[in-house]
């Protein structure tokens, strides 16, 4: 990627990871990524807002030279995290009088994670302002966005928010904004899911708070920028409330077609009832587009087949994953086949420990499904329905 101008004073200067597919080793990226790095060009100095992920910095200097950029005077870490701070070393080695400008608890974050030393460091705090020659920009504490050191930076004179992961999105794109690329929508809600969902009420505070700035541009750290700041900002407050949607969500796995056919059975009933639901096999469906679903089902019904006396280990893997995205579905229910015995339904429930829910029931069958057994989960669909009239 070239560098590529946003503003007179703002470029990207940042890289994209076309061929990435996983991140923290855990998160799927079926579309790539981009570390996005802004450099604020001013009359006398230059800022650099985040680095790249150090497997990109050759890609990300060469942007640099591409701008005859002689000097940086200040790096400004808005997150910890080594997909943006991972360059600065490299950074203050070519530019060794450069500091880093950051809140306590990320220089904290940096010394252990990148060995960086208290000299390299300028600390700001909350609600600060910096002036460097003709730049001016106020720095806005936004913790637990994932991490807890995250903040946000706003450059009054060109109306931009600078949000590092927050209104991010794991996309790989020609596109420089946001409104350019029809797989937005789907991908920055698929971000949100995997890593700030458990936060979620964090970000309604940091929704709040930046209402309060006039902003023509959010340049997030990851994916296509914003020049239609509204749309990102609506969406995140869709995703960050605690309303769910009618919405009944199956996520299953099925070893030899017994809890398949519970699992079509009860959808067919839910159907017939007039509700919205959705069958997931996890053998088929990424664990992003599972917590994307989770972001919007009001009922979760978790279909597990019994594997050595426990619940199949994909499943339980998904039911963890419920557990630490600390899912806003309201009510969840349970179902599997087993071969003769076993503990799922004990341990699944275990698993989710973390949440508060409404459990909605659950039908555990011998082998397949037969006939006394599709009343029983008639009664959970019955059970469902008047749940979700009665959080409606
Ligand atoms: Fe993109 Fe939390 O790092």
């Amino acid at each position: 990627m070239a560098a590529i101008r946003i503003t007179d004073k703002i470029f990207l200067v940042g890289a994209i990871d076309w061929d990435r597919r996983l991140f923290d080793e855990l998160i799927p990226l079926p579309v790539g990524t981009s570390y996005n790095s802004y450099l604020i060009r001013g009359v006398e100095k230059n800022v650099l807002i985040d680095t790249v992920d150090p497997s990109k910095a050759d890609e990300f200097f060469e942007n640099l030279e591409e701008l005859g950029i002689k000097n940086i005077d200040y790096i400004v870490c808005q997150h910890a995290e080594q997909d943006h701070s991972g360059s600065i070393p490299h950074v203050l080695k070519r530019y060794p009088m450069a500091k880093v400008v950051t809140n306590n608890k990320c220089k904290e974050l940096l010394i252990d994670h990148l060995g960086l030393t208290e000299e390299d460091f300028l600390i700001i705090k909350d609600e600060e302002e910096f002036e460097v020659g003709d730049i001016r920009l106020k720095f806005i504490f936004a913790p637990w966005v994932h991490w807890p050191e995250t903040m946000l930076t706003y450059y009054a004179d060109e109306k931009t928010l600078f949000t590092c992961d927050m209104f991010g999105s794991h996309l790989a794109t020609p596109y420089l904004y946001s409104d350019e690329d029809d797989r937005f929508k789907l991908s920055a809600k698929r971000y949100y899911a995997e890593i700030m969902l458990p936060f979620r009420s964090n970000i309604r505070k940091h929704l709040e708070k930046v209402s309060s700035y006039s902003i023509d541009y959010i340049l997030p750290s990851h994916g296509p920028v914003h020049r239609k700041p509204e749309i990102i900002l609506d969406y995140y407050k869709d995703w960050s409330s605690d309303i769910t949607k009618p919405l009944v969500i199956i996520p299953y796995v099925s070893m030899h077609d017994s809890t398949e056919g519970m699992v079509k059975f009860l959808l067919s009933e839910l159907v017939k009832k007039g509700v919205e639901a959705i069958p997931l096999n996890l053998s088929d469906v990424d664990f992003g587009e599972f917590a994307m679903y989770l972001v919007d089902a009001s009922v979760v019904i978790i279909g597990a087949p019994t594997v050595l006396s426990g619940p199949h280990p994909t499943v339980a893997y998904a039911v963890m994953l419920m557990n630490a995205l600390r899912t806003p579905s309201k009510g969840i229910g349970f179902i599997g086949s087993y071969g003769w015995g076993g503990k799922t339904e004990e341990i699944l429930k275990g698993l989710l420990s973390g949440l508060r829910y409404r459990d909605l029931g659950s039908v555990f069958i011998r082998g397949s499904l037969k006939e006394e057994e599709k009343k029983r989960l008639s009664a959970l669909s019955d059970t469902v329905v008047s749940f979700l009239k009665e959080y409606k």
